[in-house]
């Protein structure tokens, strides 16, 4: 009898160490919450919410590490699609639930996707400007526009306006951190004008 109860404590327990990676390896649900702000398969429609799909699985998994350790600000937003009701929130309390394994799971989810440059209005004397500057100082890291994921940089070739043109400044303002050092020596060296020149720039990549 305690032989056979012992059997099932064991099986019990077995099963319960199972279920927990299972439980947690269960995208599914998770990126649904994503594409509520995200917009579907991680292409976003919304000015201020990065387009996150086809980035790569490495920039996407730092970038929720940094969320997750508040390194990086975090805006509150509403929900944009589905259920509208939920509360808004914001990216470090959504990282802060997730464990390490649903990150990586989640990153390589979107990575897989197809980057769809956004549709947005640009000026052309300003993109061309903008391309000069680019090529000058940031094509080395963010190749082609800044649109190959495989330059583990981000996107910046269509990504929206106003959401780069928060990250400049966060930059300026030195609340988000850059990886790069020899990227911080060429974002300290952008003016107001060079900034939106490259704004435009990047815009104009459809
Ligand atoms: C309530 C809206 C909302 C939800 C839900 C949401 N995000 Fe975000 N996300 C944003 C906004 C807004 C930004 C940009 C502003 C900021 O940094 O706070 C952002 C930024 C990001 C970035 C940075 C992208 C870059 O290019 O720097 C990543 C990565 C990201 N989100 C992944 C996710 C993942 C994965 C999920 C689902 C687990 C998710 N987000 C859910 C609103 C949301
Ligand atoms: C030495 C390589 C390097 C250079 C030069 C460089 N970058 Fe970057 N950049 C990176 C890397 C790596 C990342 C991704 C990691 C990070 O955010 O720090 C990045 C990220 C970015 C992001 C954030 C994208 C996002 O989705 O949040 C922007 C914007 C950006 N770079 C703009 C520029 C601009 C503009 C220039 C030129 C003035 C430039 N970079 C030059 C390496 C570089």
């Amino acid at each position: 009898m305690r032989t056979y109860r012992l059997i099932l404590t064991a099986a019990a327990l077995c099963f319960a160490w199972l279920q927990i990676p299972l439980a947690s390896a269960d995208v599914g649900d998770l990126d649904e919450n994503c594409d509520g702000c995200h917009g579907e398969s991680g292409v976003s429609t919304e000015g201020d919410v990065p387009s996150i799909a086809g980035v790569s699985a490495f920039v996407l998994e730092e970038y929720m590490l940094e969320y997750r350790d508040r390194v990086r600000p975090c805006r509150e937003s509403k929900y944009r699609s589905g259920d509208l009701d939920r509360p808004a929130t914001d990216m470090c309390t959504i990282a802060e639930e997730l464990t390490d394994e649903q990150i990586t799971e989640l990153a390589e989810h979107f990575a897989a996707k197809t980057y769809v440059p956004a549709q947005q209005a640009f000026d052309a004397a300003l993109a061309a400007e903008g391309s000069k500057i680019h090529r000058r100082s940031c094509e080395k890291c963010h190749s082609d526009g800044g649109s190959l994921a495989e330059d583990e940089a981000g996107m910046l070739a269509g990504q929206w306006m106003p959401y780069l043109e928060q990250v400049f400044a966060d930059y300026a303002s030195g609340q988000r951190n850059m990886m790069e050092d020899t990227m911080k020596e060429k974002i300290d060296e952008l003016d107001a004008a060079s900034i939106t020149a490259l704004l435009h720039y990047y815009a104009s990549l459809q």
